[in-house]
């Protein structure tokens, strides 16, 4: 039995940057997410929509039933011409259109005829690149869509009696990374069960133009997503030493390699690596030369092309030379250190190749590690219908091979090498990837569902591992998600590998703040509320509201519709006696905003402050039918070396539109300058009750009243405030099984208006309410007292051992 001091925990030093981060490790469990409303959406009407794949019988009934509602529904045929004039010929006949159902393959799955998806896939994929320019300049974030229906059991492959293409998810990879590639359009992976299939039509009639999550599943009529849950690996159960033979697939670089010196270091077992390229003799003079002779002979190759070949087949072919003295030295380094690895030459996507190795590996086999992979980092336009189809084959035919070979063979353990990338969204140009990662995965649920494999299999879908193997660009995947120690990685491997169990694992990261500026993503997946920092995305999706317009890096318009049923903040506020909305809160919308529209590749900068708020405080109060609704407009845009955010609030319920709020954002590359707040002892000074009988009144239910007092100090003209206030609780303000936190200080923030008002002689009503400039210096910190000065009409909101300003407010005037 392998316990856990022979695989003990590495003790790993992590950068203060975070930019690599200890993992977490998630399961995605089906959950029952019902829909809003059944009633189809109005806007369908007038829109073009093209039904691709599947079977003539189920398009005709979708089309049926979609034109009652007004859509005009097309059939995306080949006509037998190459794919890209298809397209074209398509458009032509067509022109402009608002959304693609994808049916791709409908009938049940045969491991015979495993490469199945070529020709359906490339339809899809030349489909798509026919619209990709038409649909990459749509700032219209409600009207595009491309939906995919797969036949998985309805619980997207997961705990299920049936499941029945699980090919379907190579175009629920594609869908997942698409909205990356065009960021305005949605995306819904409808997953159905064969009971269900037949309401086909009328489940997309109800799901159209409710975008949001991206993974919907129908089984025996109840509507499913996937929700992550954070499970630590059990302890382990399995055995591996020196009588143990294991085969990785692509294990002569990157994590594969990494991943075999462990397995041979550790256990004593022997490991058999493989890849496309001999290994080379160790008498090629390319082999011998030292890095720098390498370098000048890659240069001359290329200035002295041999005749007929070009400069693309020679970069090629240095590439190869590269690949295979890298080779060369990781068996020479672990031959040097008695390691038990060997390499062997098979094309993990050739049926052939596959089954004569394992011929010739034998019976001794006890474990497979399918970890071979390549990707073409090509945008949709640019990239080759071939690179999809080599991406995709390697990986998933790459798969089906190894089952096919294995013919039932017994192992300690399967294990599939996925990427988060399948899981949840890939960069730009990582389409074919994208897909290829989340077909494996399927394709190792169905697998381990229907014993296809005599052996637990478990697919796991990794983050990107610290500056090794097969990552295009470091800096932007870590953007995206941090990055995994490479350490940590193996650890976490080995302990999958020692643990029986099947099922899709994934090995997660904190994500990062360059998430938010896909909106639609942002919408796309249930949060994993249990990764660090994921409190404050989870509150940023949800001020972000419902899309209308969006163009990446500058404009974005959504529309807020506060239901009064789930939040407590209209009973807490009242303007001339009307249940409003708190300016705090409207502040935290406005702020939230900021996020969503930063410059191309600078995520990293800071807020220096919020300059001019105004607010229309008459435009704050609840609607006469208890509604209140208000759309933002946020535009981003150099102002010399400051980057500006505008955000313009307004009121969009009854009577009509009427202007709530406007603010600029300003952000820069530097930390804003703290603002020092002033130095008192207030213990001795006397308490004061700030209050007024105006007509903006606090219930002090949520935002709880301050405790005042009033002093001098000799240093300092005017008067002084000092307020103790509790700070509010999210979970007081919404009514929500996970109610957003916020980034301002809501309560302290309240009561500083409070306190301004309270001072004030006129006794008209306030219709207007501004602050110069606000500074919000740290969100996460716990919050203590506020400091006033009322002859500067300055305020700052102290950290709880009053050293630092957490948010300094100048001029609030009302
Ligand atoms: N590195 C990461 O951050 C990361 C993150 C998530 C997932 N992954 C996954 O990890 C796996 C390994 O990738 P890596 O990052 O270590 O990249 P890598 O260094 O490029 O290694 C890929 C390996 O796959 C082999 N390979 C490619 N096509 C093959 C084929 N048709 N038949 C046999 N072998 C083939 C390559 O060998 P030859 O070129 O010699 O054939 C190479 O050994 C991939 O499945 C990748 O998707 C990696």
């Amino acid at each position: 039995m392998i316990t856990d001091q022979r695989l003990p925990q590495p003790s790993i030093a992590y950068p203060a940057d975070d930019s690599v981060y200890p993992a977490t490790r998630f399961i995605w469990d089906p959950t029952p997410t019902p829909l809003q409303s059944l009633e189809i959406s109005p806007q369908i009407r007038d829109k073009k929509i093209v039904i691709i794949g599947g079977t003539d019988q189920a398009a005709k009934r979708i089309a049926q039933l979609l034109e009652t509602h007004g859509a005009t529904i097309y059939r995306y045929q080949h006509d037998g011409l190459e794919d890209e004039q298809a397209g074209e010929a398509f458009r032509q006949r067509v022109g402009m259109i608002d959304g693609i159902i994808d049916l791709n393959i409908e009938e049940p799955f045969q491991l015979a005829k495993h490469s199945a998806w070529e020709t359906s896939f490339k339809h899809s994929v030349s489909l798509l690149k026919t619209y990709h320019e038409d649909w990459l300049a749509e700032t219209d974030s409600t009207r595009l869509f491309y939906l995919v229906v797969t036949a998985m059991g309805g619980l997207m492959g997961r705990g299920v009696t049936e499941l029945s293409q699980p090919l379907g998810g190579l175009w629920a990879g594609l869908a997942k990374t698409l909205c990356v590639e065009i960021p305005n359009c949605n995306i819904r992976i409808l997953d159905l069960s064969s009971h269900d299939f037949p309401q086909l039509a009328s489940i997309i009639a109800s799901e159209l133009y409710k975008w949001g999550l991206f993974e919907i599943g129908y089984q025996n009529g109840i509507r499913y997503t996937l929700v992550a849950r954070k499970e630590e690996v059990a302890r382990p159960d399995l055995n591996i030493d020196a009588q143990d033979l294991l085969l990785i697939s692509g294990g002569g670089r990157g994590i594969g390699f990494a991943l075999a010196k462990a397995l041979a270091r550790n256990f004593g077992c022997r490991v058999i690596i493989t890849g496309r390229d001999p290994l080379p003799s160790g008498d090629e003079k390319w082999v011998q030369m030292d890095a720098v002779t390498f370098k000048n002979y890659q240069q001359s190759c290329l200035k002295n092309l041999v005749p007929g070949t070009t400069i693309a087949v020679a970069r090629r072919d240095i590439e190869q030379l590269k690949r295979r003295r890298e080779l060369y030295q990781h068996l020479k380094a672990v031959q040097e250190e008695g390691l038990d690895i060997v390499y062997e030459v098979c094309d993990i996507s050739s049926l052939p190749q596959v089954q004569a190795l394992l011929a010739k590996i034998g019976p001794r086999l006890s474990g497979v590690i399918h970890n071979a992979g390549v990707q073409t980092p090509t945008r949709l336009p640019a990239k080759s219908m071939q690179a999809f189809i080599n991406t995709i084959q390697t990986k998933v035919n790459g798969f089906l091979n190894l089952l096919q070979a294995l013919n039932g063979k017994e192992l300690k353990f399967f294990n599939n090498v996925g990427s988060m990338t399948g899981r949840m969204a890939g960069a730009i140009g990582q389409l074919d990837y994208s897909a290829a990662n989340e077909g494996l995965a399927r394709l190792g649920l169905w697998a381990a569902h229907f014993q296809q494999i005599n052996a637990p299999l478990k697919t796991i879908c990794w983050p990107t591992w610290e500056h090794l193997g097969l990552i295009i660009n470091y800096q932007g995947a870590t953007r995206y998600m941090a990055a995994m120690n490479v350490e940590e990685g193996l650890y976490h491997w080995q302990r999958e590998l020692l643990t029986s169990g099947s099922g899709e694992i994934t090995i997660v990261c904190p994500l990062r703040q360059i998430l938010n500026l896909n909106p639609i993503i942002a919408k796309g997946y249930s949060p994993l509320l249990e990764l660090p920092y994921m409190e404050h995305y989870y509150a940023q999706g949800f001020y972000l509201g419902e899309l209308r317009q969006f163009i990446p890096y500058r404009y974005l318009l959504t529309q807020h519709h506060i239901d009064a049923r789930i939040t407590a903040a209209f009973s807490e506020f009242k303007v001339a006696a009307t249940p409003a909305l708190p300016i705090s809160l409207l502040l935290e919308y406005a702020l939230s905003a900021g996020e969503r529209i930063v410059p191309d590749g600078m995520s990293n900068l800071n807020l220096q402050e919020i300059h001019t708020l105004t607010v229309n405080v008459q435009a704050l109060k609840q609607d006469p039918d208890g509604t209140f609704a208000f759309e933002r407009e946020v535009l981003g845009d150099w102002q010399a070396d400051k980057w500006v955010v505008d955000v313009k609030l307004t009121k969009i319920g009854t009577p009509g539109r009427e202007a709530l709020a406007q603010l600029q954002l300003v952000y820069a590359p530097e930390k804003p300058q703290p603002e020092t707040a002033p130095t008192i002892d207030a213990a001795s000074w006397p308490d004061v009750v700030l209050d007024s009988a105006d007509d903006l009144t606090w219930m002090g239910f949520v935002f709880k009243r301050a405790r005042w007092k009033r002093g001098t100090d000799q240093l300092l003209v005017g008067e002084l405030l000092v307020g103790e206030v509790e700070s509010y609780h999210p979970a007081d303000l919404w009514v929500l099984p996970v109610p957003p936190t916020s980034q301002l200080p809501l309560s302290q923030f309240e009561n500083i208006v409070r306190a301004v008002i309270a001072q004030r002689s006129a006794t008209t009503a306030i219709t207007t309410l501004t602050i110069e400039c606000l500074k919000l210096y740290d969100s996460a910190a716990a919050v203590g007292p506020i400091i006033g000065n009322t002859q500067e009409n300055s305020w700052y909101v102290m950290d709880q051992a009053w050293e630092r300003t957490l948010l300094y407010l100048q001029n609030l005037k009302v």
